[in-house]
């Protein structure tokens, strides 16, 4: 008799392994895919996508399992900001979440070498995002420093009233270092790393 994993709960499915990796450019597809059967995220086109895994891919990450991708991390430092890293999209496949494979992922960023200098995360969420805000309110605990949180896009000002306000979460200051990182999330056995330079 044959099992099919899907219909088993996240606890009882047999583990198999994650590698989380740098995004290349034709991780753009099924980075875009991912984005597309993900609640809470903006839908952008395919190009930006392949702009995040190709300009933005040594502060970006994908996590695969299997073959598929199961998780990214889009991330940059803004040209004014070299201090700080801005969380752009997250996105878990909803078989995969509640796992620690977000932070995994923020953790793989910020122990690349593009990350030495960086003091601060930010990111933006929405009021109701709770899976979101979580994930950054326990990076912040994990790194012992403050969340602050402001209105950085106003939903009538911004957005003509098309898109709920998005609001700034700024975590930081903290020192990275080998330490720190490690505290994000524990290494994992089942996770592999696989940095390209
Ligand atoms: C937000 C999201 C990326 C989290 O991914 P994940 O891999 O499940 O997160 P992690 O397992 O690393 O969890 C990190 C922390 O957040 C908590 N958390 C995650 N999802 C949660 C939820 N739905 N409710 C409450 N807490 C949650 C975890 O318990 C963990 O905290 P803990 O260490 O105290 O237990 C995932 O839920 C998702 O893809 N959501 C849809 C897209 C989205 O909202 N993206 C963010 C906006 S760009």
């Amino acid at each position: 008799m044959s099992i099919f994993q899907g219909d088993l709960n996240p606890q009882e499915r047999p583990r198999s392994k994650l590698n989380i990796r740098t995004p290349q450019a034709t991780d753009g597809v099924a980075v875009h895919n991912l984005i597309r059967k993900s609640a809470f995220v903006d839908d952008n086109s395919l190009y930006c996508y392949l702009l995040v895994c190709t300009h933005f891919a040594m502060t970006s990450a994908v996590a695969e399992r299997n073959g598929e991708t199961v998780g990214i991390v889009s991330a940059y430092i803004p040209p004014l900001q070299p201090d700080t890293l801005f969380v752009w999209q997250v996105a878990v496949d909803p078989l995969m979440r509640r796992r620690g494979l977000a932070r995994s992922m923020l953790k793989f960023i910020l122990q690349g070498e593009a990350c030495r200098n960086i003091r601060h995360i930010e990111t933006t969420v929405t009021a109701d995002n709770g899976a979101s805000r979580k994930l950054f309110s326990t990076l912040a605990e994990k790194l012992g420093c403050p969340l602050h949180e402001s209105v950085l896009f106003n939903r009538r000002e911004h957005f003509l009233n098309l898109h709920d306000s998005e609001h700034l979460l700024r975590i930081g200051p903290f020192e990275l270092t080998a330490r720190t990182t490690e505290t994000i999330h524990p290494i994992a056995q089942e996770i592999q790393h696989e940095r390209h330079l």
